[in-house]
């Protein structure tokens, strides 16, 4: 077992720590997360740890990113055993604020991404990337990395936050990271803890979809078809809500109904009282 790892809860000690690597001439890396760690968090550790001498994770159940009638009051919160398994992964760093440190009284400043921001999952989840936006900003100032690194699996809010760095020259190289899946082609996601045994057999039917509809279109057929089988099949495993499947440009996340090039295929629909999300590139 690897000793515990070093865990701090304020601002002032997070920059004291990143500005002594610094003094020792070491690059950093930074991981953010909202805790509950599955693969999918840890392969961003690793890539993390092949590109920087020290990674910092963040664990933040941040709540300016979830709606009123959102699952923060239930959001798995396991930090303990996440600290344990950082450490066994090599993080040399956690930050584990309170809400009260990340928001003190007063605190009312927002970032927004329009444009980007406000499709698909923007769309769905109102105030969503607000929250996301305001607080990853919050973390890469608050730490300056020189990469921070965020998964693929939440595609559109990748963009988001490249789109937002670059907006606002924060100087930190963001790295996009390859969705993790299980065997079966489900995304790793903290939220399919919530899924009973019946919906977990079905969720793969997700991402099956959706590569069937990934290969038909590359084979010639027609996108809004390829789309509308894709809802269909997802709908006959006993999906429910389905917010949206959708063909987009890479870079825009503009729906498109014909591809010339590379797009993105985009999907989020609700298993009884889980939302779950995939992407894959066409
Ligand atoms: P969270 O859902 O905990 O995810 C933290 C990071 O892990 C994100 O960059 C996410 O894309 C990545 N991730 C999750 N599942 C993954 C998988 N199966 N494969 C690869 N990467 C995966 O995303 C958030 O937290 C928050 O919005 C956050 C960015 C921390 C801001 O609060």
């Amino acid at each position: 077992m690897a000793a515990p790892l070093e865990t701090v809860r304020t601002v002032a000690d997070l920059r004291a720590r990143i500005r002594s690597w610094r003094k020792d001439g070491l690059s950093a890396g930074l991981v953010p997360t909202m805790g509950a760690l599955h693969e999918g968090h840890f392969s961003l550790v690793d890539q993390s740890r092949k590109n920087n001498d020290k990674t910092c994770v963040t664990l933040f159940v941040n709540p300016k990113q979830f709606g009123p009638d959102e699952d923060f009051d239930v959001y798995p919160r396991t930090e303990e055993q996440d600290a344990a398994a950082l450490a066994d992964r090599g993080t040399d760093l956690l930050f584990a604020p309170r809400v009260e440190e990340m928001y003190p009284d007063g605190s009312v400043t927002k970032v927004s991404v329009p444009g980007i921001g406000d499709l698909w999952e923007g769309a769905s989840r109102p105030g969503f990337f607000e929250g996301v936006a305001t607080v990853v900003s919050k973390l890469l100032l608050q730490s300056l990395p020189d990469h921070a690194y965020f998964g693929e699996k939440d595609y559109q809010q990748l963009c988001v936050i490249q789109r937002m760095v670059k907006d606002l020259d924060i100087p930190v190289a963001i790295k996009g990271c390859p969705i993790i899946r299980e065997a079966d082609g489900l995304a790793l996601s903290s939220r399919n803890a919530y899924l009973s045994q019946v919906e977990r057999q079905a969720a793969p039917a997700l991402n099956q979809a959706m590569r069937a509809a990934a290969q038909n279109i590359a084979a010639g057929a027609a996108v809004t078809e390829s789309v509308d089988q894709a809802t269909q099949s997802i709908r006959a495993v006993g999906f429910g809500d389905i917010d949206y499947v959708a063909v987009c440009d890479p870079a825009s996340l503009k729906e498109l109904s014909e591809i010339d090039g590379p797009a993105r295929m985009l999907a989020a629909a609700w298993l009884g009282k889980t939302r779950l999300i995939d992407n894959i590139p066409v």
